[in-house]
């Protein structure tokens, strides 16, 4: 066994933190962001991303509309969306400024290539290129986020547009279990880390997948298998999500 010990601060850190309008983005820990056709997302979605679109040639018939925002960009979305749009629109479509996954890095809007794309609202219908992306979203790490008769969990409208970045192990189980992050993050606190972890076959691989409840004060100290692969995420409201990737025993 390997100890871990991990700040109160990696709470707010990690592709699984939930961001919604209960629960603010810490942007003082904001990582890392690089390009990615033209817009900043944070690394290993952006490289998700450009696997997923050189895989289908999506490239070619989807553009990126929107990705990582600062707070002030959100806040001018949200100004400028109450102004031409009005209040019940703007609460469907834009997160509260400081609760946008756009914040994170993690999140992506993507549009159908045309002449005239809606910023807030792209097109990208269930059906041709969109769809295949869609269907193979998971594979690659991405959920969608903001999907239909979810409303009233996520707090916000429909989005086909809008996906996220969870990655692979997270992505196929959220879409196996048909939960949106806010159901998934509570749901993954039964599978206590060291006690009860959720198993899964991967690539051939056995994935643990647990959680830690963060402690009051302090560092949170945890053990790891020493022959896994491990990857430790906040979730944004009070613990950690462990996932170990067992290498092959000798
Ligand atoms: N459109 C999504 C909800 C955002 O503004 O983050
Ligand atoms: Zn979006």
């Amino acid at each position: 066994m390997r100890r871990i010990l991990l700040g109160k601060d990696k709470v707010f850190q990690g592709d699984l933190i939930l961001v919604n309008a209960r629960y603010p983005y810490h942007e003082e820990y904001q990582g890392k962001n690089v390009d990615v056709e033209g817009t900043a997302l944070a690394a290993d979605a952006a490289n998700a991303l450009d696997l997923a679109m050189g895989r289908m040639d999506g490239w070619k018939n989807i553009v990126p509309v929107s990705g990582w925002r600062s707070r002030e960009e959100q806040q001018e979305i949200w100004d400028e969306s109450m102004r031409d749009n009005g209040e019940a629109f703007t609460r469907t479509y834009v997160a509260v400024p400081g609760h946008s996954e756009h914040q994170t890095g993690l999140a992506i809007d993507l549009g159908l290539r045309k002449e005239e794309i809606d910023f807030i609202r792209p097109d990208f219908p269930y059906e041709g290129v969109c769809q295949t992306f869609r269907e193979h979203a998971a594979e690659f790490g991405f959920v969608e986020r903001y999907p239909s008769g979810k409303e009233p969990v996520t707090g916000i409208g429909h989005e086909p547009w809008h996906f996220r970045y969870v990655n692979t192990v997270h992505a196929r189980f959220m879409k196996e279990m048909g939960m949106v992050m806010e159901e998934y993050i509570p749901f993954l606190t039964q599978f206590v880390h060291g006690e009860n972890p959720y198993k899964m076959e991967m690539n051939g691989c056995e994935v643990l997948v647990s959680y830690r409840r963060a402690e009051r004060a302090g560092q949170t100290e945890m053990e790891v298998d020493e022959r896994a692969e491990v990857s430790v995420s906040g979730n944004n409201v009070d613990g950690f999500v462990i996932t170990q990737w067992m290498k092959e025993r000798h």
